[in-house]
């Protein structure tokens, strides 16, 4: 058996003695939006560190803690805390907790981070929702031998996002009046912000938004066939446009003006998913 297959599984065998998420909506809650866990009604929670074969979180911000109850009555999984590339794991470490996902029966995806503006009418605070993808990491979590039991050597990206569940996004927040845009998400592997000179580079080739996360999670849940839809909260215009230079603390304190408009629309989605 393939070696990250057999550590899937023995995870996921882990989880299920303590878990049922059968049918569960799974999430990541990206940077400064970990607090929406705080609203999961009847939770179970395990950190990451009790979790076989699971990475740990390095950054300020990504608590790790995999959290299961109910929100609105819909059951959940909660990743509070992502898993970055640049934290220095590899890619198919980085998305071992996607594959458990599936191997328990999560039935769809919901990714979300921070991420910054190339498109110049994308103000800090401007949710989007990722409508399709650029990977520029330099790497591909898919990369090496094919996993059959997960899915086949070249999988379609045409369809990554799920059209359905795309839908039910955008007239949820049209019904609720949440401003959304969409656009292109391009993903580098960080943990350096980008360069202006590259920031040029991607608004020439189409991105609108560029982060350091989530396109390895959109590969691997398109590979299993696990329906996956994603959302920008884009924290700042990206590196050269503004001539301002770029922080962390600029990311947390946008999400933390946003959050609870952020947090309204992914409950109301999550709630017709
Ligand atoms: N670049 C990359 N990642 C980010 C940014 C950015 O400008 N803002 C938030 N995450």
């Amino acid at each position: 058996m393939n070696d990250i297959y057999q550590k899937c599984k023995e995870t996921a065998d882990y989880l299920r003695e303590r878990i049922d998420a059968k049918d569960a909506i799974g999430l990541v809650l990206g940077s400064g939006l970990g607090d929406l866990a705080d609203e999961i009604v009847d939770p179970i929670s395990i950190d990451y560190s009790e979790i076989p074969n699971f990475p740990q979180t390095t950054v300020k911000g990504h608590e790790g803690k995999l959290i299961l109850g109910t929100l609105n009555g819909k059951k959940v999984l909660f990743m509070k805390g992502r898993i970055h590339y640049y934290e220095g794991y590899t890619m198919q470490e980085i998305t071992l907790p996607i594959r458990v996902m599936k191997l328990l029966g999560v039935r769809v995806l919901f990714l979300t981070n921070a991420a910054g503006g190339v498109n110049r009418k994308f103000k800090p605070g401007t949710l989007m929702f990722i409508d399709d993808f650029i990977n520029y990491m330099g790497d591909n979590p898919l990369r090496g031998p094919n996993i059959e039991e997960f899915g086949e050597r070249f999988p379609d990206m045409t369809k990554a996002i799920s059209a359905e569940y795309s839908t039910i996004a955008k007239l949820t927040a049209e019904e609720i009046g949440i401003e959304v845009k969409h656009g292109v998400y391009m993903a580098f592997s960080g943990p350096s912000y980008e360069t202006p000179a590259e920031i040029k580079f991607a608004e020439r080739i189409g991105a609108d938004a560029v982060g350091m996360s989530t396109v390895p999670e959109l590969l691997v849940a398109r590979h299993c066939n696990l329906p996956v839809i994603a959302i920008s909260c884009i924290t700042n215009l990206a590196a050269g446009i503004t001539g301002e230079e770029l922080s962390h603390e600029e990311v947390i304190e946008t999400t933390n003006a946003v959050k609870e408009k952020f947090k309204t629309l992914v409950k109301e989605i999550i709630n017709r998913m």
